[in-house]
């Protein structure tokens, strides 16, 4: 706990001050009504936002604000560092500053155990009120499991359960999560969803699904044959065209994959999902929080760990960055992904996987579908190796390995590091509920995401880019189920967004726009350590530290452990 001359919770994120107690706000730090961005949940008196110290490091946005964080109740402590003693957390999960029990909605869902699961000792309002056509009729449904009391620190999970390495060092879920309002229905969310889920629109949506279902079958095929034609009709497959189809193919499969995660995770999806590993960068397994949940709710703000996916990279010294990730991927797909799938069914054995999964048999699937995964990535690599193929089957690899990192990064800016919060619109004033100005979330995802495009075409982008071409739109409507959906849906999204005065920015070429960007960010800087301690090029490569932290990076994922 801090003492009282200290502001509570102070935290410094990229250079902006978050304190979370108002009383140490003095009246000369306060925005002016106008250009204040936030409000947190219902019945909280809005803090007011200070202004950053001036920092040369950091990319400032224009004012340099960012909204307060702070817990949902008045309680003015630091949040309490737990688990402690690695006690299980309370059976809660939060919706709208309210604690809810729902264990016994885990096997119920309609969207699939796992979303429960994976949810509990966290605050799931953002979640619920952008993954559901109606979330009203959700708050109804879950009312029965209502612990009828507001939600405390100590219900949520500081590091979510997910791979700490991924939060910055002191991130605290409670204080840090960001919580939207979505009680008021004008936002644009609402807007957009009132038309897309409009009977003659949501058939038209049900149509683009099942043809880019239809496309993606058609790809899986072509895939193996590019395969199959390699080793035994060279002749019509030289090796540029293998490599350059074997990475299109990859990548296109992996955008199916990334569909399939926001897709419900009931049935066969649960094992097919998978496929978004066929890239050789994430596993399937774990995006789905990391990237469904956390990701997509909270889009560039400290609980977005898709930022960090890559950031530890830049430890190690600039000029082995590409050998040495490289050989940590390679390490990936030979053992380390299974180390990694083996610890997480531990995990869940531990946890205790109805709890996550509703139940074994229902577990089964997701685990079936990630084994299997590995097996087919590992299979066609010693299939390769033994034909004589390895430099091929290599080549194909380290195209597809890179270009899908930098894709990963190149739909948002991390590598700049604050939200553009202050040219958010405000959500109408309601000072009768205590809801003041909270930020538009819909707002927000579409002024911190790009569309990008690879060749020009929307259709064979949504796939060359790993579904990230008709970004801004699967942003604003994450449970649409395909990159066809998402590209029929963009006039009423550009429209609508259009009343709110957002403008709607220009498509990112990847190879024209984002690629020198990114190479320059994630190759090009000096290694964190280097920058720290101010090292010159020979220490930042041969300092034994530096040897120390490339060889741990190497190994790690070898071990499983850089298996995100
Ligand atoms: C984590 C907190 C969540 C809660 C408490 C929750 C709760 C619910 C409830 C109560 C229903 C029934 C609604 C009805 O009958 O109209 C429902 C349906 C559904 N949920 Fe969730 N859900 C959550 C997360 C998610 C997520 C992350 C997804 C993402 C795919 C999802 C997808 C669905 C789908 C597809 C349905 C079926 C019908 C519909 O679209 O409303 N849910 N959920």
């Amino acid at each position: 706990m801090s003492s009282s001359n200290e502001p509570n919770a102070a935290n410094n994120i990229d250079g902006v001050i978050l304190l979370t107690n108002p009383a140490e706000t003095t009246p000369q730090n306060k925005s002016d009504e106008t250009s204040q961005p936030a409000e947190m949940l219902s019945g909280v008196e809005t803090p007011p936002t200070v202004e950053a110290p001036p920092s040369n490091q950091v990319p400032r946005n224009q004012t340099g604000m960012i909204p307060l964080i702070r817990p949902l109740d008045d309680d003015k402590t630091e949040p309490p560092p737990h688990p402690v003693d690695g006690e299980p957390l309370p059976n809660v999960w939060i919706y709208d500053g309210e604690a809810y029990d729902l264990t016994p909605f885990i096997a119920k869902h309609p969207g699939g155990q796992f979303f429960i699961g994976r949810t509990k000792n966290r605050d799931i309002t953002t979640i619920v009120n952008i993954f559901h056509p109606n979330p009203a009729k959700v708050k109804k449904i879950i009312e029965k499991y209502s612990l009828g009391k507001s939600a405390r620190p100590e219900h949520i999970h500081p590091k979510y359960n997910a791979p700490p390495f991924l939060f910055k060092q002191d991130f605290n879920g409670w204080r840090d999560t960001p919580r939207y309002d979505f009680r008021n229905k004008d936002q644009l969310l609402f807007k957009i969803k009132d038309r897309v889920y409009e009977k003659d629109f949501k058939q038209k949506v049900a149509k683009m699904d099942s043809l880019f279902n239809a496309v993606s079958i058609m790809i899986l095929i072509l895939y193996f044959a590019v395969q199959w034609l390699y080793l035994d009709y060279q002749q019509y497959m030289p090796i540029y065209l293998f490599v350059v189809l074997m990475s299109m193919f990859r990548i296109s499969l992996a955008g199916v994959g990334h569909y399939l995660i926001h897709r419900p995770q009931v049935g066969l999806n649960k094992a097919i999902a998978n496929v978004f590993d066929i890239n050789y960068v994430p596993l399937a397994l774990v995006v789905t929080d990391g990237h469904t949940l956390l990701h997509h709710p909270f889009t560039q703000t400290e609980v977005d760990i898709k930022k960090n996916v890559f950031t530890f990279m830049l430890e190690v010294p600039r000029f082995y960055r590409i050998p040495v990730h490289t050989a940590q991927k390679i390490g990936h797909i030979s053992t380390g992904m299974f180390a990694r799938i083996v610890e997480l069914v531990f995990m869940a054995a531990r946890t205790g996987v109805s709890d996550m999964y509703g139940s074994w048999r229902l577990a089964l699937p997701h685990f079936i579908g990630s084994f299997g995964i590995h097996a087919l990535l590992l299979g066609e690599l010693i299939l390769f190796a033994v034909r004589g193929e390895f430099l091929a089957w290599f080549a194909q690899f380290f195209v597809t390995v890179w270009i899908s990192t930098f894709m990963i990064v190149a739909s948002h800016d991390f590598e700049t590091d604050l939200p553009k919060l202050e040219t958010v619109p405000q959500a109408d004033h309601d000072a009768d509920a205590g809801v003041e100005k909270a930020p538009d979330w819909a707002v927000f995802q579409l002024q911190n995401s790009y569309d990008l495009t690879m060749i020009g075409n929307k259709y064979i982008d949504s796939f060359l880019t790993a579904g990230l071409g008709p970004h801004r739109v699967h942003h604003v409507l994450p449970q649409q189920k395909s990159g066809f959906a998402n590209i029929i849906s963009e006039d009423i999204v550009r429209e609508e967004s259009a009343k709110f005065d957002v403008e709607w920015a220009d498509s990112q070429n990847f190879f024209v726009d984002r690629l020198p960007i990114l190479m320059k960010y994630y190759l090009g800087n000096p290694s964190r350590m280097a920058q720290r301690e101010n090292y010159g090029f020979f220490k930042e490569h041969f300092h034994p530290r530096a040897l120390q932290i490339t060889m741990q990076y190497v190994i790690s994922g070898w071990i499983g452990i850089g298996s995100i």
